[in-house]
């Protein structure tokens, strides 16, 4: 990077950031259809600031929030695409917030709000990484494209169908992705691989109504006791997952991935702490680093049924649900997984109750090679935007449309994000860094140059 493009960032910092927090100003929660008219405001917001830096800016409505799309030719060919999320997760519980998730506010060099590090705060690097390099250089040195969606975080296959349809047109030589995290707050790094997941949950039914558990207690099933007695069947206390052939096509950690983990150091006992959990729990054999980036999992996202209010009130409840999603690893496919878990809970669940099952989301695990040439550039940006090596790293979470990229596109992605576990995404009180905001800007700068 040239001191010019980084003395460009430094004197642009308190403005970029201001920007930032203006469009994070807009509830873009695509889950809830209350913010419809947010959401596509937020996209609008995007769409007329690319406008502004030179770009063709468009919506593209196929159904679903809108996707952005924006493009600017450069000095190479060469075309490098930008993706990203402009929607968030919805704020609650709100009453945990200390400052309010839409007005962002920045404390000791971090920044509050709603989709400050998930992911508004990390796309926005890439859109003042591109101001800094026209304003300065006066052209691009490639042909840069952003491709922004509205519903990554509620499960929608708007921008999936549209890479489908708009295949021929999208040609990228890679894909760039800030949408994951650091290893630590020093230390940058490449994400090579991201679990897949399927979501569903499944209801239990019993009596048309609550009855008194008294006068029925005993002559019939308790819905909520179902739920947990088909739970307790479905992982082991230890973690592993008891579902019959879950882990068939389960790629096997291979020897050097293990060395690689292990030589992260990774601070377990630090886990347990920022955590505030007694201690580490998981699948026996694995350390953490290996249990959340290359194990699967079936966790309980939320379980209710029956009275959640003051004191006792003795019924058994009508019905029990159970929330769920399986994180998958390769070589799993979320069709094939599904299909056994769902066998599963279905010839577990007792003849005395009704069971009703329905699926959310899937998307498949990917995993990246680390020695395509695309890769090692990417560790040198970051180099120059953090001063530090960037190590590799996986993630237990999922970016559903990484596979579609993947599969339509077949070009190589760069996984570089500057979050940190940390940041508390989806939850109350979410950050992110300044000082990663702007070392990000200059290393997505960067990247441009290199690819
Ligand atoms: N940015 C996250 C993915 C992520 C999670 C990166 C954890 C680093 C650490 C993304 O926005 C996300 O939350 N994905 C969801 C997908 C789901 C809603 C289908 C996830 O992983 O739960
Ligand atoms: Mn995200
Ligand atoms: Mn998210």
């Amino acid at each position: 990077m040239t001191d010019r493009i980084e003395t460009y960032i430094d004197a642009n910092r308190d403005r970029f950031i201001e920007e930032l927090k203006q469009w994070m100003r807009f509830p873009s929660v695509s889950a809830q259809r209350d913010h419809d008219g947010d959401t596509r405001a937020c996209a609008e917001w995007l769409r007329d600031h690319l406008k502004g830096l030179g770009f063709e800016a468009q919506l593209v409505d196929i159904g679903g929030q809108p996707i952005v799309r924006a493009s600017k030719k450069g000095k190479s060919p060469r075309c490098v695409m930008i993706y990203g999320h402009y929607d968030v997760q919805p704020e609650d519980p709100i009453d945990q917030w200390q400052t309010p998730p839409f007005e962002p506010t920045v404390k000791d060099g971090t920044l509050y709000g709603r989709g400050a590090t998930d992911d508004k705060g990390q796309v926005f690097t890439h859109v003042k990484a591109v101001e800094s390099l026209l304003k300065t250089e006066g052209q691009l040195p490639c042909e840069v494209v952003f491709l922004l969606e509205g519903e990554e975080e509620s499960g929608g296959d708007a921008l999936g169908r549209y890479i489908k349809q708009a295949r021929a047109e999208l040609k990228p030589d890679v894909i760039v992705i800030s949408d994951t995290t650091m290893y630590d707050a020093s230390t940058p790094a490449i994400t090579y691989g991201l679990r897949g997941i399927v979501a569903f949950e499944f209801t239990v039914k019993g009596p048309a109504t609550d009855v008194h558990s008294g006068a029925f207690g005993g002559a019939i099933a308790n819905p909520a006791m179902v739920v947990a007695q088909i739970l307790a069947q479905c992982v082991s206390r230890d973690g592993k997952v008891l579902v019959p052939h879950f882990y068939d096509d389960v790629a096997p950690l291979e020897d050097w991935e293990r060395e690689s983990f292990r030589k992260l150091n990774f601070n377990e006992g630090g886990l347990a702490r920022e955590l505030n959990v007694p201690r580490l729990h998981g699948e026996p054999g694995y350390s953490a680093l290996e249990r959340l980036w290359a194990r699967p999992t079936f966790e309980v996202n939320g379980i209710f049924g029956g009275y959640q209010g003051q004191r006792s009130k003795t019924i058994i409840p009508a019905s029990a649900t159970a929330k769920l999603s399986i994180r998958l690893v390769p070589h799993q496919n979320p069709d094939r997984i599904r299909d056994l878990a769902f066998e599963h809970i279905r010839s577990v669940c007792p003849d005395t109750v009704r069971l009703e099952l329905t699926q959310f989301g899937a998307s498949p695990p990917v995993l990246f090679d680390v020695n395509n040439p695309v890769i090692l550039a990417s560790q040198e940006a970051l180099r120059q935007g953090f001063g530090h090596d960037a190590v590799f790293i996986r993630c237990g979470g999922s970016i559903p449309v990484v596979n579609t990229f993947v599969e339509q596109l077949g070009c190589p992605v760069i996984l570089m994000g500057f979050g940190l576990d940390s940041d508390r995404p989806h939850g109350p009180n979410e950050h992110f860094s300044l000082d990663s905001f702007i070392r990000g800007t200059k290393a997505a700068a960067s990247l441009l140059h290199m690819v």
